[in-house]
């Protein structure tokens, strides 16, 4: 991939997240995730590539745009896009933290294609890459990393997502001496900090959506960390009720059209095949990975993570926005 793409794409989430943001605290998060969608969608209509959207918004019938399939940019170079406009949307909405406007990039056919389904997903940083299998449980998980770590048990930190769905495998890792942070929203984000010498967390792990476990996988893989997952059926989450069982049958045929198999172990490759991987996530609320949008009149600060996957380095980008002008790129979808 062309190394000058990514700072295109590090303009992608910029203007998604400025997009958003305008919908902060209104509690309207269909509304926010739409403006955040349209405003992606015009920047990478605009981008030299010829990029298809592999991961997005859902399918043709049900998203109206960024659908899996769509076709977008003015180039040649083929490219592969995984998208999570907002990635957060009810933290948007409710002006809570960590929200944040996503997008991987990479060479055609280098990410899972997967229906928007759940997935169990098991995420550590370099230092316990090769350690994970989750075909063991949790528990031999945590003490593989704990000895791999060098540290005892009640030093070893999990980050995993406060669902009722939780409950139980909280209590089996509080009891074990784990710490445990329960974050309510934003598994992409909590998946990354895994990797960031300066966050204290070891491991994530959780049951999401799938969509965001692709694109943390290609996030994962640029920044040398390691993750395994697993699709999962509603009936097969745990809590989930007889009413899932139609909606069950669904995602099993969708799964079945795009030649994967649920309850089956995904490794790293399977996930993300390729290194030349451009990751780029721009903060919308105040975050522990990124800054939010900071807004003064007609002018906006942002924070962007771009990391680029074949030379492994990382950048933090913070720009100063004239919303007017962007409103004049991107119409009226900003102001
Ligand atoms: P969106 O804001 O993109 O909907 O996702 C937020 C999120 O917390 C993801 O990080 C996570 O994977 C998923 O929702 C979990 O789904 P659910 O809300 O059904 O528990």
């Amino acid at each position: 991939m062309k190394i000058d793409l990514a700072m295109n794409f590090a303009r992608v989430t910029e203007v998604a997240a400025l997009a958003g943001h305008k919908w902060l605290g209104r509690g309207d998060k269909n509304a926010a995730d739409e403006a955040a969608v349209e405003a992606m969608r015009h920047v990478l209509n605009h981008a030299d590539i010829s990029g298809e959207i592999v991961i997005g918004e859902g399918e043709i019938d049900d998203a109206p745009m960024l659908y899996i399939g769509e076709r977008l940019g003015t180039g040649s170079e083929p490219i592969d896009i995984a998208v999570d406009p907002i990635e957060g949307t009810r933290m948007t909405a409710m002006g809570q933290l960590n929200a944040v406007s996503v997008l991987a990039a990479a060479k055609k056919d280098s990410f899972l294609k997967a229906p928007d389904m759940y997935m169990e997903k098991l995420a550590v940083g370099p230092s316990l890459k090769g350690i994970i299998d989750l075909n063991k449980s949790i528990e031999d998980n945590l003490r593989a990393a704990a000895k791999a770590l060098n540290k005892p048990l009640n030093e070893v930190t999990v980050i995993t997502l406060a669902k009722p769905r939780h409950d139980d495998i909280i209590l089996k890792m509080q009891s074990m001496g784990i710490r445990v942070f329960a974050v309510p929203d934003g598994d992409v984000a909590a998946s990354i900090l895994t990797c960031l010498p300066e966050c204290d967390i070891d491991v994530l792990y959780c049951t999401g959506g799938a969509p965001e476990g692709v694109i943390s996988a290609a996030a994962l893989r640029a920044l040398g960390g390691d993750m395994q997952a697993r699709l999962l059926l509603r009936s097969d989450v745990k809590g989930s009720n007889k009413e899932n069982t139609l909606h069950s049958q669904k995602e099993q045929q969708r799964c079945e059209a795009m030649g994967v198999i649920p309850n089956t172990v995904l490794r790293l490759d399977d996930l993300v095949s390729s290194d030349d991987i451009v990751f780029s996530a721009t903060g919308i609320t105040k975050g522990d990975l990124v800054e939010g949008v900071k807004r003064n009149g007609n002018l906006a600060t942002t924070e962007t993570l771009l990391i680029h996957g074949r030379c492994g380095t990382i950048q933090r980008i913070k720009s100063t926005h004239d919303l007017c002008k962007v409103d004049a790129e991107i119409r009226d979808i900003v102001l």
